[in-house]
């Protein structure tokens, strides 16, 4: 009854007039305020530090570094290894400089002016080298990651059998988190209990992590987070101001508070690395492709191998006789790079979709027609079948919605006055991925619901779904239903990450209330709740329940991203899972000026069973905006001479705004599986980003004839 309807937020009263508290609004008594210092280097040493003027500053209390430095336990070790942390080295441990704006000390103030002040007076002596900050520096390092690439078939043979072969780089910039919130930790400690709030998609990760870094039992840790200001990776693991602020309250025996400002965050938090993707694929004169070869190049820290490796995903998207992908990572003097909505799939998919349509131009095919030639019910690398795959139903409803059946593939076809009109399309496909979690479900006889689990609610409308979810199975409305998140005091639950938690708490909550029922003795049809509690002699019921995804393998558990896209199994036959679309995309660009617009962008998405429609539409649409974004806007700028990023700002830092964003519409297709989880839930929190990129690549090729072969594509390639 409830599910699939289009409820309004829970907690949308709350966020817009400001009770919802953020991680830097809680009141805590007396607290102080501390500002991070960053480093102006970009490789090097500290050779000294002057703090005599800084110390002056009246409110002072406190400034760590690396020669009066912060009791860190032990660095909580880098998520890539299977840790909590964006990387695997905490500040002040040394007086290196790994890269531009590393945080280089902690100065804690009565006031943020006075932590400010004292900031901006602190000395530096720096012994500088030249960094290697980016791809065509000298000096990075390469490290081939043989164990991470797929193989299946003969490559070679199949491309010799190819027709046409499509054989071309694609690059992708940095992107930086620009949440609105800002990252931000307050720390709190009662005796030898800390109470830490931060802005997380994952408080039992950062508890784990926080307990390595305090050196104290992670019991002792409390980590708060019930609203974010933003999410999509950014806060998706521990940073390491957020440990250094829990131990400067504790040597100073008062609540910290602590800001990261908008340009630090650059430098100091999690960001899409940059990629160089080498990309060959061959296909036979009617389409059917023979082989693709799917290489990338990723940028990370010297010390941190992150690499999101989309070839993974690529891979199993069409037919292939042979498949072959590598992955390497770079490493340079920048901060280790992390999660960004689809961090793998969004790079990966503009180099696949751009690939196709540059093959569909060499064989004078429709664009739409060449992907149905190569759609497939088992993904080539290892001939596993897909849980569900509705693509082409996405290609054929998206595109009877956008006038596909007009295209004229002429480039230029469609000039219109001054403006250059070209039309794209591409495919996106997003894992679905499962995390074991818990929850606790109280009932009692007046018929209030209350659902706890320490999972998040990123802004894409979790409160709501799961008391949606949970009023849907016990037979009883929504608005009786309160959900408690973002605790972790509340039993375990899922990173909000890797569109994992919908499915993962929805299951879990299912399995939950049917135990409620089941003890009741009656069924959501034919709930009432008096008589079931009358029967029931007592006047509320609590239920805990735990879920483990069935193919949930070793070290999966927690573990995101851990190497393998297949976490999903049914009873016995392994299956792959992924939730499909299609975008189309039309834009107009100024003949003399090159200006690119997109006034309009249409998808269609299949994700199994859709839980709100209207929150389930905002996180499509807000996936589409992104992906104009990573089309057109975003790319983070770094200085090759000094590693520096150049526009540590949101008015340097592209973005779309809502005049880049004229008509954007996104259709959910029904889709029904009953394979993937017991929920039938299929993630939707990132598919929306991960075609949009190659569809205007395309659309502006269309428009142009050039083909532009990187993103950001900017006004000058266009030139
Ligand atoms: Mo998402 S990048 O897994 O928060």
């Amino acid at each position: 009854m409830t599910i699939g309807a289009p409820v309004n937020r829970i907690d949308g009263r709350l966020k817009v007039t400001g009770d919802a508290r953020y991680a830097a609004d809680y009141a805590v008594p007396k607290p102080l305020y501390g500002h991070l210092v960053t480093s102006t280097i970009g490789l090097g040493t500290i050779t000294g530090i002057d703090d005599a003027a800084a110390r002056a500053v009246p409110g002072v209390r406190a400034i760590y570094h690396h020669a009066n430095p912060l009791p860190v336990a032990e660095a909580s070790a880098f998520f890539g290894t299977g840790g909590r942390s964006q990387q695997s080295w905490q500040p002040f441990a040394r007086p290196d400089v790994r890269f531009y704006g590393e945080t280089v000390a902690l100065v804690v103030a009565d006031t943020i002016l006075a932590a400010r002040e004292a900031a901006k007076l602190l000395n530096f002596e720096y012994q500088a080298q030249d960094p290697a900050a980016v791809f065509r520096a000298e000096g990075t390092e390469s490290e081939a990651l043989p164990d991470r690439g797929l193989s299946a078939g003969d490559i070679d043979a199949a491309m010799e059998t190819a027709a046409q072969v499509v054989e071309q780089d694609y690059d992708t910039a940095a992107n930086t988190h620009n949440a609105m919130e800002l990252f931000a930790t307050t720390a709190q400690w009662t005796g030898e209990e800390v109470t830490v709030f931060v802005p997380s998609q994952w408080v039992e990760g950062f508890q784990a992590g926080l307990a390595t870094e305090l050196g104290i039992p992670p019991d002792r840790i409390r980590v708060v987070s019930p609203y974010i200001g933003g999410g999509f990776g950014g806060k998706g693991t521990l940073f390491t101001w957020t440990s250094l602020v829990a131990l400067a309250a504790r040597a100073l025996e008062r609540p910290v508070k602590l800001y990261v400002t908008r340009e630090q965050g650059f430098t100091t938090a999690s960001y899409r690395a940059e990629t160089r993707q080498r990309f060959r694929l061959g296909a036979q004169a009617d389409g059917r492709f023979t082989a693709f070869d799917h290489r990338g190049d990723e940028l990370s820290s010297r010390a941190d191998t992150y690499v999101v490796n989309g070839a993974e995903a690529t891979a199993r998207m069409y037919h292939a006789d042979a498949v072959r992908t590598e992955v390497t990572c770079v490493h340079a003097d920048r901060q280790t790079p992390g999660f960004m909505r689809a961090p793998a799939e969004t790079p990966y998919y503009f180099a696949l979709e751009s690939g196709v349509d540059e093959m569909a131009r060499k064989l004078n095919m429709d664009p739409v027609e060449l992907r149905r030639v190569n759609d497939i019910d088992a993904e080539p690398v290892d001939g596993a079948p897909y849980t569900s795959r509705s693509l082409m139903e996405c290609y054929d409803i998206a595109g009877e919605a956008f006038g596909w059946s007009n295209y004229d593939p002429t480039i230029g076809a469609f000039r219109e006055g001054d403006e250059l009109i070209g039309w794209g399309c591409a495919t996106a496909a997003y894992p679905t991925q499962m995390s074991p979690c818990a929850v606790r479900i109280h009932m009692d006889i007046t018929g209030k619901v209350k659902v706890s689990v320490a999972s998040h609610d990123v802004g894409t409308g979790a409160y709501t779904v799961l008391a949606q979810a949970a009023a849907n199975a016990l037979g009883v409305p929504v608005d009786g239903v309160t959900v408690a998140l973002g605790d972790s005091r509340l039993p375990p639950g899922t990173i909000a990450g890797g569109s994992i938690s919908t499915a993962s708490n929805v299951t879990v909550i299912e399995q939950a209330c049917a135990s409620i029922l089941e003890r009741l003795g009656t069924t959501a049809q034919e709930m009432n709740v008096e008589q079931a509690f009358s029967e029931f002699g007592q006047n509320a019921i609590e239920e805990y329940a735990e879920w483990v995804p069935p193919a949930a393998s070793e070290g999966a558990g927690k573990s995101l991203y851990n190497g393998r896209i297949r976490i999903v199994g049914g009873a016995e036959e392994k299956y792959v899972a992924f939730a499909f679309g299609a975008e189309f995309a039309e834009v107009r660009i100024n003949r003399y000026t090159r200006e690119i617009r997109v006034p309009r962008l249409i998808g269609a998405f299949a994700a199994g069973r859709i839980m709100n429609e209207q929150t389930a539409r905002s996180q499509y649409l807000g996936g589409m905006v992104w992906g104009i974004g990573h089309a057109l806007h975003e790319a983070t700028e770094v200085d090759p001479r000094t590693g520096a990023v150049m526009n540590d700002n949101i008015s340097e830092y592209l973005v779309p705004v809502n005049a880049d964003v004229p008509h954007i519409e996104a259709i959910m297709v029904p889709e029904t599986d009953t394979i993937v989880n017991p929920a039938g839930i299929k993630g939707i929190g990132e598919i929306g980003i991960v075609g949009t990129a190659a569809a205007i690549a395309n659309a502006v090729h269309h428009a142009t004839g050039i083909r532009v072969r990187k993103v950001p594509i900017r006004l000058d390639d266009l030139l």
